[in-house]
């Protein structure tokens, strides 16, 4: 009678645990303790393993790869985080490349992994890989871009990111103060658009963002756009061929990365022209070598994406292997830094001079 009433017991603490953690995904955490109890657990049991939270585990890392100060950053960040862990890191870098991630991944699928973490570069053509993550039973982290598939966050534990249709519409929002403070919102304003990679949530979202912000002034019009892939070097050429093919003056550029902004400035400048001044240039990331040419004054304005997302990764699955409510979708905040409005309008914008110092990245 007494070993029926421990049982009920049992049953009945099972019931709470999994009440408790309802919402969370804990479907996939490597083997967590079970729960002890007075029914089948002796006293004086040893304990030889170390609790599963303090568990030395391999993670996998599927960068897209080094396009950009930005994502150097951001691998950086990551790789220092899970190593600070005291984990074991594989890292791969893609090279801009999908099918070098698919490759990468099943590699870590093959080499036993405990988690994967994966920066997606597109955000269409990733099914099969994560149905194949599934079937290992491996769980893992996205970060950085989105993807595009069904009932994607029941796969993975959490998607750790920043707001990208938001970074595009603080770059219009500025744009049009900046109008409004130097008396040209009722102007004819041709903005031309240096794009990231195609297909990748990074430039679909803040297209989107910044469209959204300037539909409203039929004055303001994106004459030429293209992809710059989100480097300097491509920044550069394509900007070299705005310049060229332009038939009216370009009096804005929005980048959807420093990286291809500053590539940009020195196809402006060697039009002859000076950048951030005959071109008002707006860009997105907030790196260090933007924060110099904004107070040197050749850029305008940055948005703040944060490549500095290790620290999350690791507390994601720390909470995932204690078997914990985790936040399925975790943002960065966005803030805008120029050495303009910063000055008129504090609350809004933020001074780059200022933060220049703190820059890691
Ligand atoms: O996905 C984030 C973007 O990727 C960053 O804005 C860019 O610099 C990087 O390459």
């Amino acid at each position: 009678m007494k070993s029926l009433v421990k049982k009920m017991l049992v049953v009945l603490l099972s019931i709470g645990l999994v009440f408790v953690f309802v919402g969370c995904d804990t479907a996939n955490a490597p083997d967590p303790a079970p729960a002890e109890t007075p029914a089948d657990t002796p006293a004086e049991a040893p304990t030889e393993d170390p609790p599963v939270a303090d568990r030395v585990i391999t993670v996998g890392f599927s960068q897209i790869g080094s396009e950009s100060d930005w994502r150097i950053g951001n691998t950086v960040s990551v790789t220092t985080a899970l190593e600070e862990a005291g984990w074991n890191v594989i890292f791969n870098d893609a090279n801009q490349q999908q099918h070098l991630q698919l490759q990468a991944i099943r590699d870590f699928i093959t080499q036993g992994v405990d988690y994967i973490v994966l920066a997606p570069i597109v955000a269409t053509g990733w099914d099969g890989i994560i149905q194949e993550i599934e079937d290992a039973g491996i769980p893992w982290v996205q970060i950085d871009r989105g993807i595009d598939m069904p009932g994607i966050e029941n796969y993975r534990i959490s998607w750790i990111t920043n707001n990208f249709e938001d970074e595009g519409r603080r770059a219009g929002e500025w744009l049009i103060a900046y109008l409004e403070e130097t008396g040209r919102m009722e102007d004819d304003i041709n903005i031309v658009e240096l794009q990231g990679t195609v297909g990748s949530s990074a430039a679909i979202d803040r297209q989107r963002g910044f469209a959204e912000m300037i539909a409203g002034h039929p004055n303001l019009e994106i004459t030429q756009s293209q992809t710059g892939d989100f480097t300097t070097e491509l920044g550069m050429v394509v900007m070299e061929a705005f310049l060229g093919a332009a038939d009216r003056p370009i009096d804005v550029l929005f980048a959807h990365n420093d990286g291809m902004a500053l590539g940009a400035i020195q196809a402006i400048r060697d039009a002859g022209l000076v950048p951030g001044e005959d071109i008002i240039i707006i860009g997105v990331d907030a790196v260090a070598l933007a924060f110099e040419a904004i107070v040197a004054g050749d850029m305008n304005v940055t948005v703040e994406c944060s490549p500095l997302l290790g620290p999350t990764v690791v507390e994601v699955i720390k909470a995932h292997m204690a078997g914990q409510p985790i936040e399925a979708e975790i943002f960065s905040s966005v803030r805008v830094f120029d050495e303009t409005l910063s000055l008129i309008m504090p609350d809004r914008f933020l001074s780059a001079a200022e933060d220049l110092p703190n820059r890691v990245y």
